[in-house]
Parts: structure tokens; sequence; C-alpha cells
């Protein structure tokens, strides 16, 4: 099935996270409409506001590669409950894919989805509104 494939692909950049400050290691797979496949895990900073997310890090990754057009993301870390993306990084991904599928997971097994729409309702309405 799809979502085990790209719960393998999280959990395997996963690996790859730089946390040596909170030692909480996350990976996400961002994946294109055409169904490929990019790959981010945390990169922290000793300047803790650094830190950039595995999710923004994925899409990055994506976007330097052409990609603009995404159907869903999966993050996986190591708790009992599934990690849900911070709120900067729901408006990252809004601005590309604001109805995105969002899938989560953990380690253990525990998978819960959402919308991004559903996690950042109203992402960009009124912006840049003239009156
Ligand atoms: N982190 C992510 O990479 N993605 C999330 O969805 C939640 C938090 C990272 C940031 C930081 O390196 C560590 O997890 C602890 O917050």
């Amino acid at each position: 099935m799809e979502l085990d494939a790209w719960i393998t692909a999280a959990v395997e950049v996963r690996r790859r996270a730089y946390a040596p400050y909170s030692q909480f290691a996350v990976g996400a797979a961002l994946i294109t409409e055409e169904g490929r496949i990019f790959t981010g895990c945390n990169v922290e900073n000793i300047s803790f506001g650094l830190t950039i997310c595995a999710e923004r890090v994925a899409l990055g990754s994506a976007l330097a590669a052409g990609e603009r057009r995404f159907r869903a993301i999966t993050i996986v870390a190591d708790t009992q409950v599934p990690v849900s993306p911070c709120g900067a990084c729901r408006q990252v991904l809004a601005e590309f894919a604001p109805g995105l599928e969002v899938h989560l997971a953990t380690l253990r097994g525990v998978r819960v989805r959402f919308s991004l729409a559903e996690l950042l309702p109203r992402a960009a309405t009124g912006i840049l509104d003239r009156p």
C-alpha cells in the first residue's frame, strides 16, 4: 500500500535527523501529485530558534527539484501520540497545497489522517486584500 511506502521513507530519513539539543528526531515524506517522494528530517542549531522542521526540509528539497504540486505529507516520530506539524510548517505547506493530506504516524504503528485545511483553516483568507 502506498501509505506504507511513504511511512517507510519517513522512518528512514528520520535516522538522519540532526537533533543534538532536543534528542527528538522527526522524519517527513512529501508526496507530489505524480507520486514522487521527497524526504526531510529536522535540522537543529545551537541558536535554537534557527531549527528547521522535517516538513520544511522536505518541502525545500521538492521545490529545489522543480516540484510545485503536492498530494500528501507523512510525518513520523517516536512518540505515543503522533506528532502534528507546528504552526509555521502548516502555513508554509499551505502556500503550495492548502488541501494536502497529512498522515501522522509513530514508530509503534499509530496512524492518523487529517487534511491541512483542517489543521490550518483560512490559511490565506484576506491576505493582500485591499479595501
Ligand atoms: N519538529 C519537527 O521537525 N517537526 C514537527 O512536526 C514537530 C517538531 C522538530 C523541531 C525540533 O528539532 C524538535 O522536533 C523538537 O521540537
